[in-house]
């Protein structure tokens, strides 16, 4: 074993997809999976196989396009959720199963209902069956973080005897705290008589804003594999963010003793990919990816950074992705220009047919904004609008009327399965005026729990990106649109959240079963 080398281990499309409304289709998943393959991302955690048959494909289509990354499953401690994710996992060049049991007191009384010894029991028998599948298995006591650590011995001692080959230690609930969690780490690689068998892990939730601190406690004390999301999406308040851990221990190589093998420069395009995919916009002051994380406002800033860019900056922005060159393409721009450009991104494409999607998208773009910015190609391609195959719900075209003293007015024409409708409606304003129009055509009854507008360059012709998120009998969506108008892109995204919806089928969590 390596002991320079720190694993990481992306979950973004598992634990970042049970975010309220961050569900992804197949392909989306897809070409994230492709992005953090680019990144060099050492273990891909592609979905929770059982959960449907939806989840089931898209770990499938993952495993069977990933050469470079290892390709993991989830699966909890049951014959039949190990069984699927192998089975879903069978074409994958390199394939891993993450099985795991409940092991705090409150989680195996009040959640499982069952006896310690049982809980060995059926982790053991897992990790059994997970092995005639692959050699890479991986183990997690959930909760580790409020179990008892003799229990915590007892338990990962019995799952590396029957093959467990990387030992995950969750702070399910985010209630630890560096010090404390670093020194978890230390007490079970010291006691637990076969630990240097496996390779440990953790896996921190963020409830206190301490995710990444736990993180890099625990790789200070041995932990050779972090589990984390791009953006710090995940449950609740989120897991751990990948790109804060690989710029930590990248950037204090005098303090750590282990460092990733990823390529940083593409950590801003994959958290682009990921936020426009989503709908879970990134805020300006999120360390690295974040639009400020390298703008200098003060003046005394701006000076010491001119003189010298280490008087203030830790790290060089082009070397997480950044680029300095941003203006790239105008209405004069042909096809050729655009690919090679999305090539430099490494933008790729399905299909022809998607390529000329795309293309015909960046035209009518490029009419209405004189140049168009890497981030306006970005979110261009991550516009989830058109990659939904047979939409049902589309705009045709837009009017609104909004003046000073007149209540705002809205006229559409919406595409309902290929099938042209009129409607119209006033309202508040011309976005709300342009909602109610949709509405009083498809009554979807839907609630709407978040609408939100950000620019994606500066400047007024800036396109707008914006988020709407809507909720159904409990399931949630985000849809997203991006345009020069925010009306339009107001719209687009409304019905993106609808199109959405009607896509989305039930499915189980992982962690709200019985077992
Ligand atoms: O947070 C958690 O405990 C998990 C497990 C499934 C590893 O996501
Ligand atoms: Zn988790």
């Amino acid at each position: 074993m390596n002991n320079d080398k720190l694993v990481i281990f992306d979950t973004t499309l598992r634990d970042g997809e049970q975010s309220p409304g961050a569900s992804m289709t197949k392909d989306e998943k897809v070409r994230i999976a492709k992005a953090l393959e680019r990144m060099r991302v050492d273990v891909i955690e592609a979905g929770f196989p059982i959960a449907s048959q939806g989840d089931f494909e898209s770990v499938e289509a993952v495993a069977k396009t990933i050469k470079d990354s290892t390709v993991c499953g989830l699966a909890r401690a049951l014959d039949k959720d190990i069984n699927r994710a192998g089975e879903a996992l069978k074409h994958a060049k390199s394939a891993r199963i993450h099985t795991f049991i409940a092991t705090s007191p409150i989680h195996m009384e009040k959640k499982l209902r069952m006896q310690p010894d049982e809980v060995v029991e059926q982790a053991v028998k897992a990790v059994k069956l997970a092995r005639s599948f692959t050699d890479n298995v991986e183990f997690s006591p959930e909760d580790a973080g409020r179990s008892e650590p003799d229990f915590l011995c007892r338990i990962i001692e019995a799952v590396i005897d029957a093959g467990a080959t990387t030992i995950n230690i969750p702070d399910t609930v985010g209630y630890n705290i560096p010090y404390q969690f670093g020194q978890l780490i230390k007490n079970l690689l010291e006691r637990i008589p076969n630990s240097d068998k496996a390779i440990f892990s953790v896996h921190c939730h963020n409830d206190l804003g301490l995710a990444v601190g736990n993180s890099l406690a625990a790789v200070i004390n041995g932990a050779r594999q972090v589990e984390c999301t791009i953006n710090g999406l995940g449950e609740r308040a989120g897991n751990a963010s990948l790109e804060e851990i690989v710029m930590a221990v990248r950037t204090r190589q005098d303090f750590f003793p282990c460092d990733t093998t990823l390529d940083t420069t593409q950590i801003v395009p994959c958290s682009r990919l990921v936020a426009g995919i989503t709908g879970f916009p990134v805020q300006p002051n999120k360390a690295i990816v974040g639009a400020n994380a390298f703008a200098h406002e003060s003046g005394i800033h701006q000076d010491g950074v001119l003189k010298s860019r280490e008087t203030y900056e830790i790290m060089r922005a082009q070397d997480v992705g950044w680029s300095a060159n941003r203006i790239v393409l105008g209405k004069h721009s042909g096809r050729n220009a655009f690919k090679t450009r999305l090539q430099e991104l490494n933008i790729e494409f399905n299909s022809e047919h998607d390529l000329n999607a795309a293309f015909s998208r960046f035209k009518d773009l490029a009419d209405k904004k004189h140049e168009v910015y890497d981030e306006d190609l970005q979110a261009l391609v991550a516009d989830s609008n058109w990659s939904i195959e047979n939409e049902h719900y589309k705009l045709v075209s837009l009017h609104v009327c909004s003046e000073t003293g007149e209540t705002p007015n809205a006229k559409l024409v919406l595409g309902i399965d290929g099938k042209e409708v009129k409607a119209a409606s006033d309202g508040s304003g011309p976005v709300d005026a342009a909602f109610r129009a949709i509405e009083s055509v498809v009554n979807s009854e839907t609630s709407l729990q978040l609408y939100s507008v950000n620019n994606i360059t500066s400047g007024t012709d800036a396109q707008g990106e914006v988020t709407v998120r809507l909720e159904k009998a409990g399931r949630i969506v985000n849809g997203q649109g991006a345009d020069t108008d925010i009306v339009i892109a107001s719209a687009n995204a409304y019905i993106n959240a609808l199109n959405k919806l009607m896509l989305s089928e039930k499915r189980e969590h992982p962690q709200h079963g019985d077992v």
